[in-house]
């Protein structure tokens, strides 16, 4: 069986956050936001080796905060595809060719343990990769550098493109040493893929699956978790965990 490597990009500082420590470690119902992160992808891939991006000058991360046995410290880089490409070097000597990669970003906390699971069963599917998307619902307008409409855009076939996003290793690997090469700028992994003709599978996710990006979205973050704990397939609360554990 293909070994399963989960890389989590948590070394930006979250400039559009306006708060005094970077956006992975502000509070969110009982643990920071990375805490948070770690939990739901450790309840859906218990026995995944976890490669954990930090910035090099980062004083808030806490160890005890990271719920997998196998786990490792990669020091990020300027931006967050400098970050995912640190992990896959470091990984690179170890990693077969067909393992499996799902890089997350530590800034999606709500992301459901079906997600994870249909993702995964994705990207082991498809030879080309797989992200977590959604359809774009909202009338799109392009903005004139005034501030006014210049334009509708049309939104039949548009995504948002979520996380996790994955690939077998050797394949993730390639596509951003041939991006790095050729300095392509890149904010996910599927435009990675994309560079090289190939073309990932769109799965449909949940809509709640959202990015912590601005002040809102903490509150927002907070109702989410709130509602899936009384689902059944949500991973435990803060204090369940520390009952179990
Ligand atoms: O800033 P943005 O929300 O796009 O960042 C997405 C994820 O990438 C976050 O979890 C952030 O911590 C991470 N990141 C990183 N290295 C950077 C910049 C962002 O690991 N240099």
């Amino acid at each position: 069986m293909s070994r399963l490597w989960l890389i989590v990009p948590a070394a930006g500082v979250g400039r559009r956050m306006q708060a005094e420590c970077p956006k992975q470690y502000l509070p969110l119902a009982g643990r920071t936001v990375l805490a948070q992160s770690l939990v739901r992808l450790h309840t859906a891939f218990p026995a995944a080796t976890l490669c954990l991006c930090l910035a090099q000058d980062d004083t808030e991360f806490d160890a005890d905060a990271v719920p997998f046995d196998d786990w490792r410290r990669i020091d990020g880089g300027a931006e967050r595809a400098d970050s995912v490409a640190a992990a896959l070097a470091a990984i690179a000597a170890e990693a077969a060719d067909d393992d499996l990669v799902l890089v997350h970003d530590a800034a999606r906390p709500c992301v459901a343990p079906d997600d994870l699971a249909r993702l995964l069963a994705a990207v082991s599917a498809e030879p080309d990769g797989a992200l977590l998307a959604v359809p774009v619902a909202d009338t799109m307008k392009r903005a004139a550098a005034d501030g006014r409409v210049a334009g509708t855009e049309l939104r039949d076939g548009l995504w948002h493109a979520l996380t996790p996003q994955g690939a077998r290793f050797a394949l993730l690997y390639d596509a951003y040493r041939a991006a790095s090469a050729r300095g392509l700028a890149l904010t996910d992994e599927a435009s990675a893929l994309e560079a090289m003709g190939h073309a990932p599978q769109l799965v449909a996710g949940r809509r709640d699956n959202l990015k912590i990006t601005h002040p809102d979205d903490l509150a927002l973050a907070e109702l989410i978790l709130a509602a899936q704990a009384g689902s059944s397939d949500s991973p435990p609360t803060a204090a369940q965990h520390k009952a179990l554990t």
